[in-house]
């Protein structure tokens, strides 16, 4: 993996220590509040389950339980925000992959939803995850304050809509029949990948009701963090297998979608991800070894291979 030129962060081996407590973490409470295949809609959250117990890489939920630590926000409450904000982007990718949308046949290594299932059912099972993103967070068990759970509603139903993600999803639909410059391709990735990153980062200091600065930080974190996040998802495409990326590659060339890979070649989109890998991290240095684990996370992306 890249290593960070300027100072010591923990080794591969300790962050993927703290990922895989993550992965549990969040897996934990996502098991806890799905709904069990019972009734005679069992089959929505049977595809409900199907698709969020995958595999993911649970990216998401790392940044909030990190960033729930890094303030000392209670951990059970921030698993459930975790678990809150990855339902919500399973949803996404469960309906991405829809053949309206991306068309894909594999996720997560294995069938996407509406071929394990039908279109109709990945579709509704789509629904009730991003529906139920919002019931796990207005729940008093995410957080005693309503404030603070109206707060997390706010950003996250920002994150994902029409001004987020969902319009950045437009942006990248629209892709095939506009020329888009290079602004447009960063507001773009901005969008679709980097807002529900950015109200991620954000939930851990909210949770902890720190200052109006240390969610600004892990806010700045984030933006870097997500641009950088989407080009390695775009270099994966052009450079990856789908045996290992558990995904279809060759896919956004073959369909039309511009990228920064595309406008950048490989080495320069390469260029621009470590530049927002050294920012990003530089962004917590202030915090000193609590924030290690975040601040390594960009530069482990960098080759990631899935
Ligand atoms: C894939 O996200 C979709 C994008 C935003 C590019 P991830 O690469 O985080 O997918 P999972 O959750 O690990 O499957
Ligand atoms: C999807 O981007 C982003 C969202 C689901 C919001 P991509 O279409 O590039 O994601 P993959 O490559 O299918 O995972
Ligand atoms: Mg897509
Ligand atoms: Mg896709
Ligand atoms: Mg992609």
């Amino acid at each position: 993996m890249s290593t960070p030129s300027s100072d010591s962060l923990p080794s591969p081996a300790l962050l993927a220590e703290a990922m895989k407590r993550a992965v549990k973490r969040a897996d934990a409470a996502l098991d806890a509040v799905l709904p069990q295949p019972d009734g005679l809609h069992g089959r929505v959250a049977e595809a409900m389950r199907y698709a969020v117990f995958a595999g993911g890489k649970r990216l998401r939920p790392f940044l909030v339980l990190e960033g729930a630590a890094l303030f000392g926000a209670d951990p059970d409450g921030a698993a459930r925000a975790a678990a809150a904000i990855e339902a919500l982007h399973t949803y996404s990718l469960v309906h991405d992959d829809l053949p309206a949308m991306d068309d894909d046949d594999l996720r997560r290594g294995r069938p996407t939803t509406h071929r394990q299932f039908n279109e109709a059912t990945a579709i509704l099972a789509g629904d009730a995850l991003l529906t139920i993103a919002f019931e796990i967070l207005s729940d008093p068990a995410t957080h005693p304050s309503a404030e603070v759970r109206c707060k997390l509603i706010t950003r996250l139903a920002q994150a994902g809509g029409a001004q987020g993600m969902i319009g950045g999803q437009m942006i990248d639909m629209l892709s095939a029949e506009r020329a888009y410059g290079q602004d447009d391709i960063v507001l773009l990735q901005r969008m679709k990948t980097g807002a529900l990153f950015e109200m991620s980062a954000e939930a851990g200091p909210i949770l902890a009701q720190a200052g109006a600065d240390d969610v600004e930080r892990l806010h700045s974190f984030a933006v870097d963090f997500g641009l950088l996040f989407q080009i390695t998802d775009d270099l994966l495409d052009v450079l990856g297998d789908a045996a290992t990326a558990g995904k279809a590659v060759g896919k956004d060339q073959e369909q039309g979608k511009q990228t920064l890979v595309g406008s950048l070649g490989l080495e320069g989109a390469r260029r621009e991800a470590r530049r927002l890998a050294e920012r990003a991290s530089q962004t917590l240095s202030l915090y000193g070894a609590k924030a290690d684990a975040l601040r390594a996370l960009p530069f482990e992306l960098l080759d990631r291979t899935s």
